[in-house]
């Protein structure tokens, strides 16, 4: 099996590293992953003028998955919108259609008290924020600022779903959630916008064919206040683009660390795209302090989705769950009485446990 590896910028390639080096041990199972990498954003501006290059692209396209680090930097706040790093992003998710952004929020029983909210409220807590990425105001036309009749410029843009776009997210949330809690959750403002009415309508439409998993709607102000009463109630929260940006923000604040968070985006055909949610943290980058876990959790994210291999990455999260047990702790972990390590220490220790 074949993954491309997009390190990007900032911590980017220090935490891919650590991934690579998990995947790379699971080969003794008989497991062969033959890993080839690429530049992307910043780096692929850098090397070739673009933040992604043609060939990284075919790379990809001859891939049977993508994992990604970050991008993103100082460096390249001034370029024009189309170099900016995170075109390359952005171009990537378009082009192979990557609809479905599956956002978990686990809960270590380790790190339960490294959330800013109470222990009993977030202890136990997994839940899985499925968000559409390709639609929604994020992409809908027109846009843009204009000057109006009376001589005043506005700027506007335009919330837009189309029924099949709707249909395919629903039916991956009902799909999800059978395999969990069987518990979905759409999240909408229905009683204030069209587009999310019309939302609500067709997941309850598509609800028809999963009623075996029970399905609840929640205006977007309500769920972002219930996030942090009691998220413990929600299994899987179904959303549009810009909602589920928000919330799943919020959401991985409830787990303590952004540092501990994998993310997996997906077409119809299982292809995708593996990153931890955090950005290229430039403030720490080359200092060797960065947590890899999110970007080791998005590999196994990525075994499960793309590669089939549900005990692989069982084997590479529970190795992860066993290093924090042991006490090994990243600085944005940190804790009195546990051991602060950097980047490829936390490597070594996942090894070690794998
Ligand atoms: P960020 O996520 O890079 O950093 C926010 C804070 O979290 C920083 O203090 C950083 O040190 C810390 N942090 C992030 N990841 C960490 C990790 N693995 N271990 C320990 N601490 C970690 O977000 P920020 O600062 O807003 O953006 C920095 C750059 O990253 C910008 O250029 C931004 O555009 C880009 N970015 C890229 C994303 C991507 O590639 N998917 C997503 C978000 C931001
Ligand atoms: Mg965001």
């Amino acid at each position: 099996m074949k993954i491309a590896v997009l390190p990007g910028d900032g911590i980017g390639p220090e935490i891919t590293e650590q991934a690579m080096r998990v995947l790379t041990a699971l080969a003794g199972d008989g497991l062969s992953v033959e890993m080839e990498t690429a530049p992307v954003g910043g780096a692929g501006y850098d090397s070739a003028g673009d933040p992604l290059p043609e060939a990284t692209l075919r790379l990809c396209e001859q891939a049977d998955g993508i994992l990604f680090g970050a991008v993103g930097g100082p460096k390249y706040d001034t370029l024009p919108r189309a170099k900016r790093p995170e075109q390359g992003l952005l171009r990537l998710r378009k082009h192979f259609d990557l609809f479905a952004n599956l956002r978990p929020a686990i809960v270590y029983p380790e790190l339960a008290h490294a959330s800013t909210l109470k222990d009993e409220v977030v202890a136990g807590l997994d839940l899985l924020i499925l968000r559409e990425l390709t639609g929604d105001i994020y992409f809908g036309q027109p846009r843009g600022v204009r000057t109006n009749e009376n001589g005043e410029r506005e700027g506007f843009d335009t919330m837009r779903y189309t029924e099949g776009e709707i249909r395919r997210i629903a039916r991956l949330a009902f799909e999800t959630a059978r395999k969990r809690q069987r518990r979905v959750c759409s999240v909408d403002k229905a009683n204030v916008l069209e587009t999310t009415q019309f939302w609500r309508d067709v997941v309850t439409d598509a609800h028809q064919e999963f009623r075996d998993v029970e399905l609840t709607h929640m205006y977007v102000d309500n769920a972002a206040m219930q996030l942090v009463r009691n998220p413990k109630q929600f299994d899987v929260i179904v959303t549009g683009n810009m909602f589920g940006d928000i919330l799943s923000d919020e959401a991985s604040m409830l787990t303590g660390s952004i540092g501990m968070l994998p993310s997996a985006s997906l077409n119809a055909r299982n292809f995708g795209m593996y990153e931890p949610i955090h950005g290229s943290a430039p403030d720490i980058a080359g200092k060797d302090v960065a947590n890899p876990l999110a970007t080791i959790l998005s590999a196994a994210m990525l075994l499960r989705h793309s590669l089939g291999q549900e005990a692989a990455a069982q084997r590479v999260e529970g190795a992860v769950r066993k290093v924090l047990a042991q006490g090994f702790r990243t600085a944005d972990i940190a804790e009195p009485g546990k051991r602060t390590v950097g980047t490829r220490e936390m490597g070594d220790a996942v090894l070690a446990a794998l």
